[in-house]
């Protein structure tokens, strides 16, 4: 069986209602990437998440929600810092990490904290209105592969998904940045579309785990394995793409500024590049090489989520 791309107009949104009200998973586009959706109260509903993605057990999903309140009503305790980060970014790509409240039974990981955000999309807003459940939703690809940023990379990872809501392609194209709001100072366990320094403005300092760090380091959100967001091909980064000698079958990936012939040349602008950098690691791994090198972005803040990013698709 493979699964159908939907327009999300009245009768698309209906369908997906119907699936999730059913215990059935529903892909649909936020913002950063597509997620692949399931009734967060449901058990059987999160266990063909788990399933469809081989996400390991112990890596806790997401929860989508329409509100601010419906956040509020999944944790046991909803700090200053939430309200005035949740005023400031939400809906956005900004997922909080607060005490999960009692009654809520466990969304993957067994653990006593739950990932909150609202998605900044049209039609992940009008789904949630219309099932009226908050909606557990990791990336809708396979464990460690490439984040889907259209509706055609959910079902090329996924093709069992029943239904995938076609939204365009995800206009920030990086998954959401994660803080933890259960620490003394907030803290970062995920670099992600929205940066660091935009949060400070609204927290003050934020601790920042080593989240370039590589083999053996404290794994920052649970599922920041080293090898994560890996295309099949071997992706290796390098100092000067302009200065190796390119072997056979290798594919390359570069930004403005250190263009090459035949090369992917992505944007020197950190926003433009990430909205396209998985789409251009998908289309580099569909031409068939086995190698693609990619231009080692500058060493700045500004640059943290995809350096975050090619370092794990980098690790071997
Ligand atoms: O942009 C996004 O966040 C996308 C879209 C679909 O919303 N979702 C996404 O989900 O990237 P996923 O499952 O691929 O990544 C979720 C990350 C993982 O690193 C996971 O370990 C972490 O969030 N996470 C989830 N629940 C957590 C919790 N209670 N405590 C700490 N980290 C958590
Ligand atoms: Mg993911």
């Amino acid at each position: 069986m493979t699964g159908r791309i939907v327009k999300p107009d009245a009768a698309g949104i209906a369908e997906a209602v119907e699936l999730l009200r059913a215990e059935s998973v529903v892909a649909f586009p936020t913002e950063t990437v597509y997620g692949l959706g399931a009734d967060a109260f449901s058990a059987r509903a999160i266990g063909e998440v788990y399933r469809l993605k081989n996400r390991p057990s112990w890596n806790p999903l997401i929860v989508h929600v329409a509100d601010v309140s419906a956040a509020r009503q999944l944790a046991a305790s909803w700090p200053g810092a939430a309200d005035r980060l949740a005023a400031a970014f939400w809906p956005g790509p900004l997922t909080m990490v607060v005490r999960r409240a009692a009654h809520l039974t466990r969304v993957g990981a067994d653990n006593d904290t739950i990932a909150v955000r609202i998605p900044a999309h049209d039609v992940a807003l009008r789904l949630l209105a219309a099932v009226g459940l908050p909606l557990a939703a990791p990336s809708a690809n396979r464990s460690e592969s490439i984040s889907p940023t259209t509706a055609e990379h959910v079902l090329r990872s996924l093709p069992d998904v029943p239904l995938v809501l076609d939204g365009g392609p995800s206009s920030w194209g990086i998954e959401s940045t994660v803080l933890d709001l259960t620490t003394p100072v907030p803290t970062l366990l995920r670099p992600g579309a929205l940066g660091l320094r935009a949060l400070r403005d609204v927290t003050g300092t934020i601790a920042v785990r080593d989240a370039e760090t590589a083999d053996g380091a404290a794994r920052p959100s649970p599922g920041m394995s080293r090898r994560h967001y890996a295309p099949r091909a071997t992706l290796q980064l390098v100092p000067d793409v302009r200065s190796i000698e390119i072997p056979e079958k290798t594919g390359i990936l570069t930004y403005e500024g250190a263009e090459l012939p035949d090369a992917e040349v992505l944007s020197a602008d950190p926003r433009e590049y990430a909205a396209d950098l998985y789409a251009a690691l998908h289309r580099l791994d569909d031409s068939g090489v086995e190698t693609i090198l990619v231009q080692a972005p500058p060493p700045t803040e500004d640059w943290l989520a995809i350096r975050d990013r090619l370092s794990r698709a980098a690790a071997g």
